[in-house]
């Protein structure tokens, strides 16, 4: 990590310095949750893209949904791993701070993360088909499948999906603070799925230092500063030891 040290030295990094974090689902892998892209990453021999569309849906919604009741029941049973707490330490440290996950399972906000955008919503939320309302929804396992709204339409589950925009306001808040910051983590993500695979290409163009901690290459790495090859739950917490040293000076 010396070379870490050697970087900030050259940032100048302060407490003051807008500080970001992109996570994907590596972030959670150690907490137990099954990547998109690894061998685990299947359900009933379906691949997640078969499942996570719009079409999908439309066609059969109870399998849709059968799908999403069994991630909600695994993901609800699972903590949050030392990565997570990791990040909420960078949250409570930096006033200008902000967490961009792709991840759905809400196991930064169970860290005590505070300042988080969610770009692929979260899979405890539900949404009305017919007018958009979003409610939570922490039934696990669910008491009807698919689940209805009072207004008699179905709900879906409040996640974007292959082929939809991500919410305009997560999307606006990822981008500006990818512009603005001074310095971003990414952290467990395979950087292949657009748009959130170019937030660190918007940060680095601005002239952020962007490090990435992953066990695997990228399609980042060549771009970013410092690769840190490992597992988060076991680099990430010595990354933030060094941060919290590094601005405490
Ligand atoms: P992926 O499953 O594509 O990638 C997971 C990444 O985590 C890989 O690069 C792994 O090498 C890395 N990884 C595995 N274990 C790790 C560990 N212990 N520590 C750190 N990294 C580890 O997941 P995402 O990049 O999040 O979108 O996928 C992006 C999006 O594609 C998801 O949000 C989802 C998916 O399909 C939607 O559903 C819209």
């Amino acid at each position: 990590m010396e070379s870490l040290t050697d970087l900030l030295s050259e940032l100048g990094l302060t407490r003051q310095s807008p500080v970001t974090v992109l996570t994907g689902a590596g972030v959670s892998a150690e907490s137990g949750v099954p990547t998109f892209r690894g061998e685990e990453g299947l359900w009933k021999n379906f691949r997640a893209e078969e499942l996570a569309t719009p079409e999908a849906f439309e066609r059969d919604p109870a399998t849709v949904w059968e799908w999403y009741d069994y991630r909600r029941q695994m993901m609800a049973s699972k903590e949050p791993n030392p990565a997570h707490h990791a990040i909420t330490r960078l949250d409570e440290a930096f006033p200008n701070f902000l967490l961009i996950t792709q991840n759905i399972d809400g196991l930064h906000a169970r860290a005590g993360t505070r300042r988080i955008t969610e770009l692929h919503g979260n899979i405890f939320r539900v949404r009305c088909t017919r007018d958009g309302e979003v409610s939570e929804n922490l039934d696990v396992p669910l008491t009807e499948i698919p689940p209805g709204c009072e207004c008699g339409s179905l709900l879906r589950p409040d996640v974007v999906w292959f082929g939809e925009g991500l919410p305009r306001e997560e999307f606006e808040r990822a981008f500006n603070a990818a512009e603005a910051c001074k310095l971003m983590l990414v952290v467990g993500t395979s950087a292949v799925v657009h748009p959130a695979a170019s937030i660190p290409v918007v940060a680095k163009q601005a002239g952020a230092l962007v490090v990435e901690v992953n066990p695997d290459p990228t399609p980042l790495t060549d771009l970013v500063d410092l690769h840190l090859r490992g597992k988060a739950g076991e680099i990430l917490p010595r990354v933030v030891d060094i941060l919290l040293d590094f601005t405490d000076m």
